[in-house]
């Protein structure tokens, strides 16, 4: 085979399109019922975005970014994530002007140059909200619960939110004071990476995927027992209105996020039966982060969930997706008169509405009412010589095969009855 996808990335076919929609139209469902607005951004951005936003000592931003340099000799990136690209675009419009809350949501494909494995692509697909303009706790319950709701109305059961708090700038100090006590006489056994982040960003340690270090950090303290006032009582809130919301949930201390932006809330799902190879969603709040690119202070909070992961769990799981809509009509013809008539009926049907699939060749009658099947149409219009010569079709269900003859003139209405359109 000469050419073939690239590592990582794949080829959605038609028959498992009809679980993107599926996916898709539930979560646009339930975005409307929470009032909110898509947004459109593009994929390409200028690289700076990425690194001032993820954080430059990230896994992501090191090592998994697709970056180059374009003509103009910009470094620019294909989005690894929507987050950063939300907040220029919010920075950018002056959307911060506008009344809070102000809530969006996007999908589309990000890309991050990992080692591919199962549902670990290079290029992925997230649906994402972000809503800006709030920093009280209610919000992130009511986010975390949306995300339950996105998904449950999916299709997937037994998912499990894992939930946390990492503090804001003020408790930060001391924490990563904290930390790196613990960390500095193990420091010689960790890897290169973590040696090289126990100045630059400490925290970033505790996201070291290599077994050796993620084994030598063990019984590190956890942020949560560093909380200034301010967010301990934010935390506090949260865990009451999540248990109000009945979110399925546990506090998890040492979760900790691979992207720099977050402070204070921090969640992530996951199925209850797979570890952390398959977590469904992630997300957090990010209160400085507008300031720091440029806008007003504004608190944020904001997820995204992978829709590969969704589709990973839902096949787990034996969900039923209902499939797509089939052509409703298929139109036989056999002559050359049928075939002008058969292609101005496809063009009349279409018009009403009523998806119409035509016979492309002159087959036999057999050959194209097979095709008639497999293209699953509920009935197949045949156009011979003999309905030419009567200005009629023969209308043939094509689940009970029962055929009846229709004048031409009122084939359109029939349909419209049988098809109650
Ligand atoms: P994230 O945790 O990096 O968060 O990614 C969110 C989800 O994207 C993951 O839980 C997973 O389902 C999916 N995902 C990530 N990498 C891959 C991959 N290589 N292959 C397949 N699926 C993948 C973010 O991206 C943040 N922007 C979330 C957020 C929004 N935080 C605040 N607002």
């Amino acid at each position: 085979m000469k050419y073939k996808t690239l590592k990582g990335l794949q080829d959605i076919l038609p028959p498992e399109v009809s679980i993107w929609q599926h996916i898709e139209a539930k979560a646009r469902n339930i975005f409307r019922a929470y009032g909110y607005q898509e947004i459109r951004l593009p994929i390409l951005e200028s690289t700076n975005i990425f690194v001032r936003s993820i954080g430059e000592t990230s896994d992501i931003v090191e090592k998994e970014m697709y970056t180059f340099q374009d003509k103009g000799g910009r470094s620019v990136t294909l989005r690894p994530e929507g987050t950063a690209s939300f907040v220029r675009a919010y920075v950018e419009h002056h959307l911060y002007n506008n009344p809070a809350p102000q809530k969006y949501y996007y999908m589309g494909p990000m890309f991050r140059y990992e080692r591919p494995q199962a549902y670990r692509y290079r290029q992925f697909y997230q649906i994402g909200a972000e809503a800006m303009g709030v920093e009280d706790p209610k919000l992130d319950a009511e986010i975390i619960s949306m995300l339950t709701k996105i998904l449950s109305g999916i299709g997937l059961a037994g998912l499990n939110f894992e939930i946390t708090s990492i503090g804001c700038k003020k408790c930060r100090p001391a924490y990563r004071d904290a930390l790196k006590n613990f960390l500095r006489e193990k420091l010689n056994s960790f890897c290169s990476d973590c040696q090289r982040r126990f100045d630059v960003n400490p925290l970033r340690i505790l996201d070291c995927k290599v077994p050796d270090c993620v084994s030598i950090r063990q019984g590190s303290p956890p942020v949560i027992d560093y909380l200034c006032a301010e967010c301990k009582e934010h935390f506090e809130s949260l865990k009451h209105h999540v248990i109000l919301l009945k979110v399925p949930h546990t506090i998890n201390p040492n979760l900790v996020r691979g992207l720099d932006y977050y402070t204070r809330t921090v969640f992530e799902v996951q199925p209850l039966i797979e570890g952390s190879q398959s977590t469904i969603g992630g997300g957090g709040r990010y209160d400085h982060l507008i300031e720091e690119i440029g806008g007003k202070p504004t608190p944020a909070i904001g997820f995204s969930t992978g829709i590969e992961r969704i589709i990973l769990n839902l096949k787990r799981q034996k969900v039923d997706i209902p499939s797509l809509p089939k052509p409703l009509v298929y139109v036989a013809e056999m002559g050359a008169e049928a075939k002008n008539i058969a292609v101005k009926l496809s063009q009349t049907l279409r018009d009403k509405g009523i998806g119409v699939v035509e016979t492309i060749s002159s087959r036999s009658l057999r050959a194209q009412l097979r095709q008639a099947n497999s293209v699953g149409a509920r009935f197949a219009v045949i156009i011979g010589e003999d309905e030419v010569k009567n200005s009629t079709v023969t209308l043939r269900d094509m689940t009970s095969a029962a055929q009846e003859t229709v004048a031409l003139s009122d084939i359109v209405e029939v349909l419209k009855r049988h098809l109650n359109k």
